[in-house]
């Protein structure tokens, strides 16, 4: 598969590298390009560039991004992503966030606000609950895998975001309906939780 990375700092930059351990092209995007291209080097992806040139080059991106930039973002690449699947990775806290925190808190919980931020994109709630070195360090393991909870309205792109999730090495778990984004966020007993499936579905009630 093709898929975009826009943000490639600790969750996108770990991301990239689980998924062309897995043979997918991915395609990274900073807005140092020079920044992109040395990890693009580093895990032979597909193709760097900015932001514009990642979300342009695939059916599926991923938002790695501080969260207070989702409504920036929305306006300069969401031409791109229209019909496409948009895997959001943010968690808003207002004290790092302010005001877009808030705004998605009014408007029931940060997969909600992405969409509104992303119209026409097929957005998924999706890798924001695990740490970035967990990712690193606990993905494939033996036994039980992580669970990486999800949520969307649109159920061909909540199966593309089950894949992927299940070829970076975790267990899919789908929550929901984007409003359900809400159970997993910042705050909530399932984030950075490090849960395996089983037990992540058994406290979501699933
Ligand atoms: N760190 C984790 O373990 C973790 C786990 C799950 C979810 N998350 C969430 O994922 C998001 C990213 O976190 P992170 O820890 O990966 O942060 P990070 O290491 O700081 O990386 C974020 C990347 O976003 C890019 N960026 C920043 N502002 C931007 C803007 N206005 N437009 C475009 N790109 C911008 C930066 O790349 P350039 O400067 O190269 O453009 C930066 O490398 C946050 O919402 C966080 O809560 C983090």
């Amino acid at each position: 598969m093709d898929i975009g990375i826009v943000g490639v700092g600790m969750i996108g930059g770990t991301l990239a590298k689980l998924w062309a351990r897995a043979g997918h092209c991915v395609h990274l995007g900073s807005r140092t390009p020079s920044k992109a291209a040395a990890l693009a080097k580093e895990i032979a992806a597909a193709s760097s560039g900015s932001p514009e040139d990642a979300a342009g080059a695939a059916e599926v991106v991923l938002l790695a991004v501080p969260y207070s930039a989702t409504p920036e973002l929305g306006e300069a690449l969401g031409g791109l992503l229209q019909g496409n699947v948009l895997l959001d990775a943010g968690n808003p806290f207002e004290k790092r966030d302010g005001e877009v925190a808030r705004a998605a808190a009014k408007a029931g919980g940060s997969g909600l606000y992405t969409a509104e931020c992303f119209p026409g994109a097929r957005v998924v709630k999706a890798f924001n609950t695990v740490h970035w070195e967990t990712l690193e360090q606990e993905a494939h393991r033996d036994g039980e895998r992580i669970g990486v909870p999800l949520a969307g309205d649109d159920e061909n792109a909540l199966e593309v975001a089950s894949s992927l999730a299940f070829d970076a090495g975790f267990d899919p778990v789908i929550v929901g309906g984007l409003a359900e984004a809400i159970r997993f966020e910042p705050g909530t007993e399932v984030w950075n939780s490090d849960l395996g499936g089983a037990a992540l579905r058994a406290k979501l009630g699933l």
